[in-house]
C-alpha cells in the first residue's frame, strides 16, 4: 500500500465532540472515545478501519483505546493501528491520546496473564513495538489479580510512568475495595491514578453505587466501556440477527444467547423512547451514559464510519426529562 496523503480536517477542534477534564486531572478527554477491541483486527476490513480512525480524528475524537489482546488474533488491533498511525498520523502524535492495557490472557505460560510486574512491563514493551510508539498516554491494569500483591501491580504501573513509557496510569474493572487501595498506593508512589475504566450502560448500572462515587471522592476520572452493550442498545437486533453483526460472528464476544426475548422486548421499548426523542437508540444510549456527571467519556466500538457518524450526532440531543430517565430506568 502506498503512503497516505491524509490531511486531517482543519475544523476538527471546532466541529467537534467536545471535551471534559478527566477527574481532577489536567487532561481533557473527548466526550466520545473510540475503542479498538473489535473491528480493527486481522479478520476485519482494513479500509473501513483506516476510514474510521481518520473520521474520528477529523471530528475531534482524540482518544483511541486499545489493549494488548484486542483484535483477532490477539495483538492485531495494536499492529494494525500502529500501521495506520505510522502512515497517516506521524505528524499528529501530540494531538492523540492512546491507551493500552495488560491484565487478560495474552501469551502462553505464567507470564502472559493477570497482574505481575513481569507481565505488565513485558506486555507494554510489546505493545509499544506493535504500535511503533515510544510511549502510550494511558496504561491500564486491565483487571484486578487476586493472586498478586496489589503493591506489585501498582508499583509496576508507577515505574512505567517513571520510565516515560506511559504518561498516566489507570485501572479497569477493579472491585471497589481494591480500587480504593490502588488509588492510595498510586498516590503514595507519586503517580496518581488518572482514570477508571468500567462497563456502564442502560443494562449494566452496578458502578453507580461503587466505582462512580469512589472515583469522584479520589478525583479519578471515569470512562465507560461497552456503552451500547456491544450493540444490543441499538435497533439492529429488533428483527433478528443481521449478517456481519457482532452477534453473528463466531469470533466476537457478543453471544446470540444474550439476545433473549426479554432483552429484545426491552430494546424495542427503549427504541420507542428514542424515536420519540427524535434520535436513534444508539444515540440515546450514549447520551444516557454521558448524562451521569461522573462519566467523562464513553468508549464506543464501531464497525463502520456510518455508525461513528450516528454516534457523534448523539451530542445534538443529550439532555433528558425526569420522565424519560424514569422510563429508561424501568427498562434497564
Ligand atoms: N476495559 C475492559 O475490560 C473493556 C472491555 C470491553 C470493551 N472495552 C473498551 O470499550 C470499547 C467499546 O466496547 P464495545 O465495542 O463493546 O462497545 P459498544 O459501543 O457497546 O458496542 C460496539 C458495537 O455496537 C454496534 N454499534 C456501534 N455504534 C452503532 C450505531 N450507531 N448503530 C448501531 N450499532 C452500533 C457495533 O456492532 P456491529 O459490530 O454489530 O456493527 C459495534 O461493534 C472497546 O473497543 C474497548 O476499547 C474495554
Amino acid at each position: 500500500m502506498s503512503k497516505s496523503t491524509y490531511e486531517p480536517a482543519a475544523d476538527r477542534y471546532t466541529n467537534t465532540v467536545g471535551y471534559e477534564y478527566c477527574g481532577k486531572s489536567g487532561l481533557q478527554l473527548p466526550r466520545i472515545s473510540l475503542g479498538l477491541w473489535h473491528n480493527f483486527g486481522d479478520v476485519d476490513d482494513p479500509d473501513e478501519a483506516l476510514k474510521m480512525i481518520q473520521f474520528a480524528f477529523d471530528h475531534g475524537i482524540t482518544h483511541f483505546d486499545l489493549a494488548n489482546n484486542y483484535g483477532t488474533p490477539y495483538g492485531s488491533a495494536e499492529k494494525n493501528f500502529g500501521k495506520i498511525l505510522k502512515d497517516n498520523f506521524s505528524s499528529y502524535r501530540d494531538e492523540m491520546l492512546i491507551s493500552t492495557k495488560a491484565g487478560h490472557d495474552m501469551w502462553a505460560g505464567p507470564y502472559g496473564d493477570w497482574g505481575s510486574r513481569k507481565y505488565l512491563i513485558a506486555s507494554l514493551n510489546q505493545s509499544l513495538k506493535r504500535m511503533h510508539l515510544d510511549y502510550v498516554d494511558i496504561f491500564y491494569s486491565h483487571r484486578y489479580d487476586p493472586n498478586t500483591p496489589l503493591e506489585e501491580t501498582m508499583s509496576a504501573l508507577s515505574d512505567i510512568v517513571k520510565q516515560g513509557k506511559a504518561l498516566y496510569v489507570g485501572i479497569s474493572k477493579y472491585p471497589e475495595d481494591k480500587a480504593r487501595e490502588a488509588y492510595r498506593i498510586l498516590r503514595e508512589n507519586g503517580t496518581p491514578c488518572l482514570i477508571n475504566q468500567d462497563r456502564y450502560n442502560i443494562f449494566t448500572r452496578h458502578i453507580e453505587q461503587s466505582v462512580l462515587p469512589l472515583a469522584e471522592e479520589h478525583g479519578v476520572g471515569v470512562v465507560a466501556f461497552s456503552p451500547l452493550a456491544q450493540g444490543m442498545l441499538s435497533d439492529k437486533y429488533i428483527n433478528g440477527i443481521p449478517e456481519n453483526s457482532r452477534a453473528a460472528h463466531s469470533y466476537g464476544f457478543l453471544q446470540k444467547s444474550q439476545l433473549t426475548l426479554e432483552v429484545i422486548d426491552k430494546i424495542t421499548k427503549l427504541n420507542d423512547i428514542a424515536e420519540k426523542r427524535g434520535q436513534s437508540l444508539a444515540q440515546m444510549a450514549l447520551a444516557w451514559c454521558l448524562h451521569q456527571p461522573q462519566v467523562n467519556s464513553v468508549i464506543v466500538g464501531t464497525s463502520s464510519v456510518k455508525q461513528l457518524q450516528d454516534n457523534i450526532n448523539t451530542l445534538n440531543n443529550s439532555t433528558f426529562t425526569d420522565d424519560e430517565l424514569w422510563r429508561i430506568g424501568e427498562l434497564g
